[in-house]
């Protein structure tokens, strides 16, 4: 609905242009929809139509929209320009006052995850694996005495003896030579990404990033007032030639990358790719982030060499325990140079934000389970299984394409041209399959994001009776 508030002190055209910010966080102005026709907007606004057309301008400045002569005004399909929606502070983020609201089908694909009709669903949208896959560890019962008096290990890195065991484990497993002190845990991957922004970048810098990506779905970007460019990927990872551009047009001050098992789409990077990526960033003096939340999950012999493993001193590595052992465990880690791991740290400690130290003894243990190395084996192979599955009932879909799952649990599964609409997505729901919209990460492609790990073998039959029915619809609705 098109209706504007107008507030004392606040110009009108300045209202408009909230109204329009807001349609297109919650999903209900899309990546390159068009909006209605100036008169049109006017007459509904109840504004004159100078005032809209003031309003449009502003956006466009702003690249939150493209305006063409003749052709009218769409939704930038770009991140949008978010420069209007800027924090200066970090309490007001975890006030959550500057969080943009979720998406209606997001809201609504929640309800049903809570409701008593979830077990008619496929959940194939959750980011996690399912309950029956996560490698399982028996706790050894110390006192809570034993508990309270492990803080004496912890500092404002974190606590030590995860730091030396997620340490241990990236030098066994990775080949990556990470000292404890160059390792902050954080709570999650997410605090990594949103301690990196809140320290080292300013309101308005650019970042570049993967199109499609699941960074496109966070808030701390915009929250943090942070210009977003997505930069298109081809079969090997992020396309070079349109990464220099970016960098050049923009002035990128980041570069933000998920190269193992990228969400949404599930790609590898290949290693030429890793190559030559930090090369030309090396060029630019850039930083890399190397969100690298799957990488245990690969389905090979062996992980590819990491980015931070290419240039250690140029590449902040993110790492995470969600993907593998749980979301809840909300878990994470950054490695980076000892002065920026520092910098980090301090900003932390002022925000009064350090991660607790009782999931952390607990993530210890796991990882220090003597079995940890044969339960996260056996957790690949039964993800190369689902993936093998799904994968084979994909194949059957005619004009329906993916890219080969090689570990993490994305399959993308996309068709070369088309749009995907919010009533194609009810369609999903309507035919009991909840799956990842493409706009989601920041494009209406026709395409979508299956989490294969959560279809259990015996579920095959039942994702694709309901993926023919859904498709059918879709292919009829592509026709009209
Ligand atoms: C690539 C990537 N990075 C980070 C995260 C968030 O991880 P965490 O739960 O540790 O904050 C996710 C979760 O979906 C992810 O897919």
């Amino acid at each position: 609905m098109w209706k504007v508030t107008k507030e004392a002190g606040i110009p009108i055209y300045r209202s408009i242009m909230q109204l329009i910010i807001q349609k297109i966080q919650q999903g209900d102005l899309l990546p390159g929809e068009k909006l209605p026709p100036e008169r049109t907007l006017a007459e509904k606004l109840g504004v004159n139509r100078s005032t809209v057309v003031h309003a449009l301008d502003e956006l466009a400045a702003d690249g939150v929209v493209i305006r063409r002569q003749g052709s009218g005004t769409q939704v930038n399909e770009g991140k949008w320009g978010l420069t209007l929606e800027a924090r200066t502070d970090w309490h007001q983020y975890l006030s959550h006052a500057m969080l943009s609201p979720k998406n209606a089908y997001q809201q609504k694909i929640e309800q049903i995850l809570k409701g008593p009709a979830c077990a008619e669903y496929l959940d194939l949208y959750t980011g996690e694996l399912p309950l029956d896959l996560i490698p399982s560890f028996s706790l050894p019962m110390g006192s809570w005495k034993d508990f309270l008096n492990e803080e004496k290990h912890q500092d404002e890195l974190g606590y030590l003896p995860l730091r030396a065991a997620i340490s241990r484990r990236l030098a066994e497993k990775f080949t990556l030579d990470i000292l404890p002190k160059e390792l902050l845990i954080t709570s999650g991957a997410q605090q990594a990404l949103l301690l990196l922004i809140q320290s080292l970048l300013s309101q308005g810098d650019a970042v570049a990033i993967e199109d499609p990506s699941f960074f496109y779905a966070l808030p701390i970007f915009q929250a943090a007032g942070i210009r977003l460019f997505a930069v298109p990927l081809d079969d090997e990872g992020i396309d070079l030639a349109a990464l220099e551009h970016v960098i050049l047009k923009h002035r990128v001050k980041m570069v933000l990358v998920n190269p193992n098992f990228q969400n949404p789409t599930g790609k590898l990077m290949s290693l030429l790719r890793r190559k030559n990526l930090v090369e030309l960033c090396r060029k630019f003096a850039l930083p890399i982030v190397e969100d690298d939340a799957f990488n245990e999950l690969y389905f090979s012999a062996a992980p590819l060499p990491t980015l931070k493993s290419l240039a250690p001193d140029s590449v902040l590595y993110v790492g995470s325990f969600s993907k593998t052992l749980g979301a809840t465990t909300k878990i994470g880690w950054l490695a980076a140079p000892r002065p920026v791991i520092q910098k980090l740290a301090d900003a932390r400690q002022l925000m009064d934000q350090e991660v607790s130290v009782f999931p952390q003894v607990l993530a210890a243990m796991a990882l220090n389970d003597p079995t940890f190395e044969q339960k996260v084996v056996q957790l690949r192979q039964r993800l190369k299984t689902r993936a093998a599955g799904a994968a084979a009932v994909c194949r059957t879909f005619s004009h329906w394409h993916f890219y080969t799952p090689a570990g993490g649990y994305y399959l993308w599964l996309f068709q070369k041209s088309g749009r995907l609409t919010p009533v194609q997505m009810e369609q999903a729901i309507d035919c009991r399959l909840l799956v990842a919209p493409s706009y989601q990460f920041g494009t209406n492609r026709r395409a979508i994001r299956l989490n294969f790990a959560r279809i259990a073998p015996d579920q095959l039959p039942t994702f694709k009776e309901r993926m023919q029915q859904l498709l059918t619809l879709w292919d009829q609705t592509g026709r009209n």
